[in-house]
């Protein structure tokens, strides 16, 4: 039930704190090591390559996750979007395993690649919010996401949820293989649901740049680097389903290759600024939009933020700066949406789940 809510995806929204908070408590135990099944931890252990697959927002949570299992538990990782996979099959490792991240458990087009990929006999992990789902019975284990159900079409705490359990992942798995880390999940996970909460709280905010920024326009532009440019993509895929602005994601070093010349005067361009390491070079790129007239909002995380940026993201792990930087991404496409009178629970075309390939 919605409550108080006037949507779903607002209420949706403001559960990812307590989602966090959630998947702490079902996957920590008492001592130091995480509550994952031993034989997940030994397919993850025995594999030599990762294979995610996966569509829309659930295929964005795999790029960021895709970073953890490398950088953490250090097994190279490929992510596919399930139904090019299908057409397209890349040669394989000679001991793959295959994660399929799907919020619904029923999309149809991640379902052809595992129905295929058991047929060769490849084991495969499926990361769901509904555990009794198709792609969950059909593989050989599951990880729940814990973000209990999720009505509006447009998905939000299932891909917090979704990058949260990817992470435990793969901590468990440096673990289980005797690598020394110094990230601690649980302790930034709490922090980022922390950050969470005082994200949700700043609706007028992010009300007012939409007001001022994204009435109107008929497009707008995400850039952001490294860690950043998967929530671009991401903050464009929700900004187009449901305010049906027409939207795109860019690589910030990309811009000079072609797409710079999309700006005009006005053009909004958000960029994200949470990493360190590429900070200069993404306020570069804001300077260059901006001095051909784009209307630039920069979202910085606090430490690196300017005196002109648009909204500052409270600090969190750099490796978990997603779970926080997607939070104003939603609000963005939510308030787009709202002042365009848009279906924000429904958006046409859709349907939450596509069991058709
Ligand atoms: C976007 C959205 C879709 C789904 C996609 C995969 O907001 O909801 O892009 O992410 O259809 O669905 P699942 O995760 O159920 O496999």
């Amino acid at each position: 039930e919605k409550g108080t809510y006037p949507h779903f995806m607002l209420k949706e929204i403001d559960e990812q704190p307590f989602v966090m908070r959630r998947i702490i408590k079902e996957y920590q135990t008492d001592d130091t090591k995480l509550k994952l099944d031993a034989d997940v931890r030994q397919a993850m252990k025995a594999c030599d390559r990762i294979y995610i697959i996966a569509a829309g927002t659930s295929y964005h949570a795999g790029l960021v996750g895709k970073e953890f299992i490398e950088k953490l538990a250090n097994i190279p990782v490929e992510v596919h979007i399930a139904s090019e996979f299908s057409y397209n099959m890349p040669l394989l490792s000679e001991k793959p395993l295959f994660i399929f991240i799907s919020q619904s458990g029923e999309t149809a087009d991640s379902r052809a690649v595992l129905v295929r990929i058991k047929e060769m006999g490849h084991p495969a992990l499926t990361i769901t919010n509904v555990p009794g789902s198709t792609l969950s019975r059909e593989a050989d284990y599951t990880l729940n996401l814990y973000a209990g159900p999720e009505i509006a079409v447009a998905s939000t705490k299932a891909y917090t949820a979704q990058i949260a359990v990817l992470a435990i992942l793969a901590v468990d798995t440096a673990q289980a293989k005797g690598l020394e880390l110094d990230f601690d999940p649980m302790q930034e996970l709490a922090i980022v649901a922390n950050a969470m909460e005082v994200l949700t709280d700043q609706k007028e905010a992010i009300e007012e740049l939409v007001r001022d920024n994204l009435g109107t326009t008929r497009n707008a532009f995400f850039i952001g680097r490294s860690t950043d440019y998967h929530v671009c993509q991401e903050g464009a895929l929700k900004l187009k389903e449901i305010s049906y602005i027409q939207a795109e994601g860019f690589a910030g070093g990309e811009l000079k290759h072609g797409t710079i010349a999309l700006i005009e005067e006005g053009t909004p361009v958000i960029a994200i600024a949470t990493q360190e390491n590429v900070n200069l070079s993404i306020r570069g790129n804001v300077q260059e939009v901006a001095a051909r007239g784009a209307n630039t909002m920069v979202f910085s995380m606090k430490g690196l933020e300017q005196d002109t940026d648009a909204f500052v993201i409270p600090h969190v792990h750099e490796l978990l700066t997603p779970l926080a930087s997607v939070v104003p991404m939603q609000l963005l496409a939510y308030y787009a949406a709202l002042h365009r009178d848009c279906d924000v629970d429904k958006p046409r075309n859709l349907a939450k789940s596509v069991t058709v390939e």
